[in-house]
């Protein structure tokens, strides 16, 4: 028995004349006199192998029914293609049908709109964009841990469950064992003593607390994980689960942090362009005509950095007219984002030092007293694509910033700890991980860069 080769590798024969076995699934099949032609994908690249089959192989008439979506296992030989196309094709000496599909298999040959092919989310791996997509995503979850090992990060697991909201910002889910039917409850406020944890737990929606504790054992630390929002956005760029990529760094400001954040998206851009360029083809033809120069002006300029009383300034004296007021002290909106991304700098912005009173309670106060040391990173197209800071190392201004934000300091007092024993300065930043995706691919939807998207009032599949 030979082994199985992927068609990825097959492709890239150098000889001819080998034996192969190839496993996939038909794209389609053409007949002509005393041949079939099978366009056979297995998944391993966006390139199908063609198969050759003539009439003389023992079960040609089944052969001859073979059906949009079948699966097959081909052996044969490979030989130099005389048709345009393709350099290589299987010369089939044996077809094994290993599942007949039925004609009312959705994917046939035509194009279908991404609505639809959300709705058939299970099979829509099976297309050659999301096939691409989620190779693309593959490669770069394997980028992000790459460049981390090279940077001496170290890689911490950080939980899914717990008992803190780092951001602050209510957008919890709960986790209960509790009957939903019959909750416990004393003086008429819910009595947490018999759920599963003895305490109020939900869903994280950062990994960030923890990771600051390991960045200041370890130093230099990331998280890479699900994160959950309970955020009632049905917008293009919001997922109620989403994963985030989360360094933190021990011994670093504000400038150093963006400097990281820089360097990261610059070299994941480049990775992808390396490694999946047939891929990204596919984006750039059909997606988003502009997505190889957008994606090389990333990587070639140096981004803008500006403050956002600065950003206040320029998005007030424009002419441009926004739907939301702009105005110090709120936060900006994505019309504004996407006004300085994408019509007035044409590049990544990085916008830094916000009105403490839109930024959670863990970021760094400036010595104005009114701001913050936070920093987020905007790009085209997408608007915010990461969020980070400088961290409050001080314990007296952090317990008084948790106050004024209603944050019980006994339930932190872990996280006041790390200030009390050996507080250095410190910070980090959350890259969305399906944000990222969107830059890459040019896919316009959250919902097409996951392979089952959680969004409100949808959890199919
Ligand atoms: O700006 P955020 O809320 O920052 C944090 O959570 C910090 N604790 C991160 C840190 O400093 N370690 O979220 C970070 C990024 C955003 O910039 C965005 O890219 C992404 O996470 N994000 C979402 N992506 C998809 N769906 C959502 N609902 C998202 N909310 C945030
Ligand atoms: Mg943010």
């Amino acid at each position: 028995m030979i082994k199985r080769i992927k068609v990825k590798k097959l492709l890239q024969a150098e000889n001819d004349k080998n034996q192969v076995l190839v496993k996939g699934w038909v794209r389609t099949k053409r007949a002509s006199k005393g041949f079939s032609f099978l366009e056979v994908n297995d998944g391993s690249c966006l390139k199908n192998v063609q198969i050759v089959v003539d009439s003389t192989v023992s079960n040609y008439s089944e052969v001859e029914k073979l059906t949009t979506g079948s699966a097959v296992s081909v052996s044969g030989l490979l030989v130099e293609s005389i048709g345009g196309g393709q350099k290589w094709e299987i010369k089939a000496e044996s077809v094994e049908i290993l599942h007949l599909a039925p004609d009312t298999f959705p994917l046939q040959k035509k194009r279908h709109t991404d609505e639809f092919l959300r709705t058939i989310a299970h099979l829509r791996p099976r297309t050659n964009k999301y096939g691409a997509t989620f190779r693309i995503r593959s490669e770069l979850s394997h980028a992000v841990h790459q460049f981390f090992r090279e940077h001496n990060f170290y890689y911490i697991h950080t939980p899914i469950l717990t008992g803190s909201d780092c951001e602050g910002a209510g957008e919890l889910f709960r986790v209960t064992t509790f009957d939903l039917n019959n909750i416990p409850k004393s003086n008429n406020k819910i009595d947490y003593q018999n759920d599963f944890f003895g305490k109020e737990a939900n869903l994280t929606v950062s990994g960030q607390l923890s990771a600051e504790m390991f960045a200041l054992a370890l130093g230099d630390v990331y998280t890479f994980g699900p994160t959950f929002r309970a955020e009632n956005s049905n917008t293009a760029r919001h997922a109620a689960e989403f994963w985030m990529i989360e360094p933190e760094m021990a011994f670093c400001d504000l400038t150093q942090n963006i400097a990281l954040a820089e360097s990261l998206l610059k070299y994941l851009i480049h990775h992808i362009l390396d490694h999946c360029d047939e891929d990204i083809e596919l984006f750039s033809s059909f997606v988003d005509k502009q997505l190889r120069s957008t994606l090389t002006a990333i990587m070639e300029s140096e981004f803008i950095k500006i403050t956002y009383a600065e950003a206040i300034e320029i998005l007030s004296k424009t002419k441009n007219r926004f739907e939301f007021p702009v105005e110090f002290g709120k936060d900006l909106q994505s019309e504004h984002e996407r006004y300085l991304t994408e019509t007035l700098f044409q590049k990544p912005v990085v916008i830094y030092n916000y009105p403490k009173q839109i930024k959670p309670f863990y970021m760094r106060l400036n010595d104005d007293n009114q701001t913050v040391a936070a920093m987020d990173v905007l790009v085209p197209r997408i608007g915010e694509i990461i969020g980070g800071s400088q961290r409050e190392e001080r314990l007296h201004v952090l317990e008084t910033r948790m106050i004024e934000n209603y944050l019980s300091l006994e339930d932190y007092w872990w996280y006041l700890d790390s200030r009390r024993f050996g507080s250095v300065p410190h910070s980090g930043f959350g890259l969305g991980f399906e944000r990222l995706m969107m830059l890459i691919t040019g896919i316009s939807n959250i919902r097409d860069v996951i392979p089952f998207p959680r969004t409100p009032k949808n959890i199919e599949f």
